[in-house]
């Protein structure tokens, strides 16, 4: 019995040991031989494509988000479906709203045309969305690289993994603390929120079924997103800010004046009230904490050393 339970235990502190290995291996410095404008050449590819869209900025934000909630930071939400699976791009969060591939591939063109073969998409994705939030105003933070790129992808694990908006304070937390995230970094990255639109389909449950928002904004919101159809109606996420990257999201949040009902939950009479009280007021403390979470959320299960491949082509498996 003990030894079943030492057994039990060695497993699993074997187990954490090896993910955290491979996130330790990611270095900023990875590619400085192999491939020295790396930077220069995602950054210059981000500034293109944010000029054109600032949304774009956003996007391209919540598509690391959702790479990495799904067996890690491994660009499996870019591979299209094949024969083989049905991929992450149709799964319940991506469909008709994952945005910004175009972006990712054009990007991932100019660096194969200067190192071909060597970087993955995986660290491309990861710089892009730094780059991003640099671009519209936020913090920067320093992004570790070398993670290699999956082989496969699943429908199903990102239908189970990623955050929905019905979801509770309770499950929210759940749903992060299964990717070794902690209740300050659920508070400070849901901050990605004050940039960046949502549907009138995902937003309606919150201005139709929920008190806790601000009247006169859900009447103006229920103006615009009716019970039925208008589906795809877009509203910002900030109703002041949406393209620059400040601290109004948690204001809003303090005035109940946000469209997500999971949103509204970090603000609800619970137990992280507080932080988004401090975030409210402490605009530097919350982009301190933003880029920490940024960091560790970047460093979620990557594929590192032999496993996986250095894809080619983003979409595809070589
Ligand atoms: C805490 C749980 C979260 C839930 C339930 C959630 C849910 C959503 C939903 C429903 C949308 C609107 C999508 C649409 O209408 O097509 C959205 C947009 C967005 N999310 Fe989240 N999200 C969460 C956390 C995060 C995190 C951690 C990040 C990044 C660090 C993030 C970044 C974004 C961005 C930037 C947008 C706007 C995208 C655009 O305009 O294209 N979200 N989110
Ligand atoms: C994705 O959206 C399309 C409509 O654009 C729909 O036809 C399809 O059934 C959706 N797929 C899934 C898996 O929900
Ligand atoms: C994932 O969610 C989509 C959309 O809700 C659903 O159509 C599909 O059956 C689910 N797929 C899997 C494999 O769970
Ligand atoms: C509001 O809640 C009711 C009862 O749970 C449900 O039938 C309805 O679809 C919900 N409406 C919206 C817009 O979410």
């Amino acid at each position: 019995m003990a030894s079943t339970y030492s057994l039990l235990l060695f497993a699993l502190v074997a187990a954490a040991t090896v993910s955290e290995a491979n996130a330790a291996q990611l270095r900023a410095d990875f590619y400085s031989c192999s491939c020295r404008n790396l930077l220069a050449i995602v950054k210059t590819g981000i500034t293109k494509a944010l000029q054109k869209e600032a949304r774009m900025g956003a996007s391209i934000l919540r598509l690391h988000f959702h790479d990495c909630f799904v067996n890690g930071c491994d660009a499996s939400i870019l591979l299209d479906d094949t024969s083989k699976f049905i991929g992450e791009q149709t799964a319940a969060a991506n469909n008709n709203s994952a945005r910004g591939f175009n972006v990712i591939d054009d990007i991932k063109a100019m660096v194969e045309k200067e190192c071909p073969g060597v970087v993955s998409c995986a660290d491309i994705l990861a710089l892009a969305a730094r780059d991003s939030v640099v671009y519209l105003g936020g913090p920067s933070w320093e992004v570790g690289l070398g993670r290699r790129d999956s082989t496969t992808a699943s429908r199903l694990d990102a239908n189970n993994s990623i955050p929905a908006p019905s979801f509770s304070l309770s499950t929210l937390k759940q749903n992060f603390a299964n990717q070794g995230l902690s209740e300050k970094d659920l508070v400070a990255l849901s901050g990605a929120h004050t940039i960046g639109l949502a549907q009138c389909r995902l937003f309606r449950p919150h201005i139709y079924n929920d008190t806790n928002i601000d009247a006169s904004y859900a009447k103006f919101l229920r103006s615009k997103c009716p019970r039925t159809g208008k589906d795809r109606l877009l509203e910002p996420l900030d109703r002041q800010t949406p393209f620059h990257f400040d601290n109004l999201y948690y204001k809003n949040l303090v005035q109940k004046k946000v469209l997500l009902h999971s949103d509204q939950e970090l603000y609800n009479g619970g137990s992280t009230d507080h932080l988004v009280g401090k975030y409210a007021t402490d605009r530097v403390a919350f982009f301190n904490d933003f880029a920490k979470g940024m960091v560790k959320m970047s460093r979620i299960k990557p594929l590192t050393g032999k496993k996986g491949e250095i894809r080619l082509n983003c979409a595809k498996v070589n």
